[in-house]
């Protein structure tokens, strides 16, 4: 075993404190990996604020460095910077993984936080500490160009929405409208904008007006004055919906348009549907998370061409739980990112 030091919370503690944590030692196709940033995922907070009988390690979006690789390894080097994101493994043999689904395993893939390793069944411990090891088929090679910080969040943040825009067509002349301005939301703004859609933000408030407009928005419907909504009934192609708790899809749903897509990814419970809001314009609602290995490394590669990383307010990682407590209050634009460089001291 290894030893690292990190930011931990025990079984059904809700603050963080730093611990000395364990990594395995390397197997033939494991990389090591310097953590140097790692962003803060609204779902760092809903995996704290769940009941757990377990000790948990957050961190599910980084980048860093490599430091050994295992005597198998091809494709990376010590000193070759890197990105992983929230699954670190799958089985590799089902037809999604054979489709480049490893996201939807059908053995379900191993998350990278929370979940228990394939292999020698431990349980994983995420990223908010100062050494990861992964097999190196889940690590990407992170593009020259990409600021490591702004960078790490693409690999939750990012592809959680990049895999539904992609799915879904957007290009020019695809209607998109994103739901939660957040740290999903900014980068489906980004990505939407980049591929050509014309795009529009449906806040709370029209407090983000300024940032949606910097961002690319075309426009921002305020989610709370009736009237706005109603005015926009059925105009969008596709809908994002990034909402981080669980709110009701029919307002969402009326503004899709006809044959359009209702995408909702930010609450990951039991969503409750009213058939005619389907039935009226034979709208589809459809979800997903993460992403498998190919899309992964189309997107970073998209986001070297058009320069998209996030906007990010980056912290060393002692400051973690003030970070919490002011993602849990919104306050937020539009990523935090833990710097964990302060762990070696
Ligand atoms: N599908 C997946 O695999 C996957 C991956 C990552 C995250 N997630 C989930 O996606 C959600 C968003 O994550 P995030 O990191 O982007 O969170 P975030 O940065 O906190 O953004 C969430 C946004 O939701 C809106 N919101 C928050 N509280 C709200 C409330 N009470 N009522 C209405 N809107 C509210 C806010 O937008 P406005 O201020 O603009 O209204 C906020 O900016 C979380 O639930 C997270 O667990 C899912
Ligand atoms: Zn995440
Ligand atoms: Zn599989």
């Amino acid at each position: 075993m290894r030893t690292t030091t990190g930011w931990l919370a025990g079984p059904n503690e809700r603050t963080l404190r730093r611990a000395t944590i364990h990594r395995r030692d390397l197997r033939d196709d494991d990389v090591a990996i310097r953590v140097d940033h790692c962003g803060v995922c609204h779902t760092d907070l809903h995996s704290l604020h769940g009941a757990r009988d377990a000790a948990l390690v957050p961190g599910h979006e980084f980048t860093g460095v490599v430091t050994e690789t295992g005597p198998a390894v091809t494709r990376f080097a010590p000193g070759d910077a890197v990105a992983v994101g929230n699954i670190v493994d799958s089985c590799g043999e089902c037809a999604m993984c054979r489709r480049g689904q490893e996201n939807f395993c059908a053995a379900f893939p191993t998350l990278t936080y929370g979940g228990t390793d394939r292999h020698d069944g431990s349980p994983t411990l995420g990223a908010f500490s100062r050494e990861y090891v992964v097999r190196e088929d889940f690590a990407y090679r992170l593009p020259a160009g990409l600021d490591p910080a702004a960078a790490a969040p693409l690999l939750c943040a990012g592809i959680t929405v990049w895999e539904p825009l992609q799915a879904l067509g957007t290009g020019p002349g695809t209607r998109v409208a994103v739901a939660g301005l957040g740290g999903l939301g900014h980068l489906a703004v980004k990505f939407a904008v980049a591929l050509g859609a014309e795009t529009t933000v449906i806040s709370r408030s029209d407090g983000k007006a300024a940032d949606a407009s910097r961002l690319g928005a075309h426009d921002l419907l305020v989610s709370t004055v009736p009237q706005q909504l109603a005015a926009a009934r059925d105009r969008f192609d596709v809908v994002i919906d990034t909402i981080a708790v669980p709110h009701d899809l029919g307002p969402y749903l009326r503004l899709v348009a006809l044959d359009g897509t209702l995408a909702q990814v930010g609450h990951l419970g039991t969503l409750t549907v009213e058939a005619m809001d389907l039935l009226v314009g034979r709208k589809k609602l459809t979800s997903a998370g993460s992403g498998g290995r190919p899309a992964t490394a189309a997107m970073l590669d998209f986001c070297a061409r058009h320069g998209i990383t996030a906007d990010v307010e980056a912290v060393p990682s002692a400051r973690v739980n003030e970070v919490l407590d002011r993602l849990s209050a919104g306050d937020v634009r539009f990523r935090f990112v833990l710097d964990l460089a302060d762990l070696d001291a």
